[in-house]
């Protein structure tokens, strides 16, 4: 099972970033435990500021790999061409996000990505992450 966890702008600082909404813990320190806890996903990481790099990437994982776990942070909220590209693949899209979106500022109670989603899970912390691989493991 070959999934590929996305993750857009501003989540290179996971650690440092608020922690107080994002945790403490890195996002490289996170996967390794993913990784191990995981065995029988063939997990691969990318993360980018760009928002044309988040769509070469859906674009070319997207008709390949068994799923997408998705956080496209800022962009969830302003990007018509994520959600475009998450609509153009045949690869499942699983959204995430570490905090509870609907509990914070009124924008980022809409996402461009849930309506081409498979599911959104959300406010978990770095274990929605985990409970995204686990809705691919079944
Ligand atoms: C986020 C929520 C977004 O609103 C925010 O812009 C992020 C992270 C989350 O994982 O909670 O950067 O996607």
């Amino acid at each position: 099972m070959k999934l590929m966890i996305i993750n857009g702008p501003n989540l290179n600082l996971l650690g440092k970033r608020e922690p107080e909404v994002y945790g403490s813990t890195t996002f490289e320190t996170y996967f390794e435990t993913l990784q191990q806890k995981f065995p029988q996903a063939e997990l691969e990481y990318f993360q980018s500021n760009i928002e044309g790099e988040l769509i070469g990437k859906i674009q070319e994982v997207g008709f390949s790999f068994d799923g997408i776990i998705l956080n496209a942070a800022a962009y969830t909220h302003t990007s018509v061409g994520i959600g475009d590209a998450v609509k153009a693949i045949t690869t499942p899209v699983v959204e995430v996000h570490i905090s509870n979106t609907h509990k914070r500022e009124e924008y980022r109670h809409v996402s461009y990505i849930s309506p081409g989603a498979k599911g959104v899970i959300l406010g978990f912390g770095l274990q929605s992450y985990d409970l995204a691989i686990q809705s691919f493991l079944g």
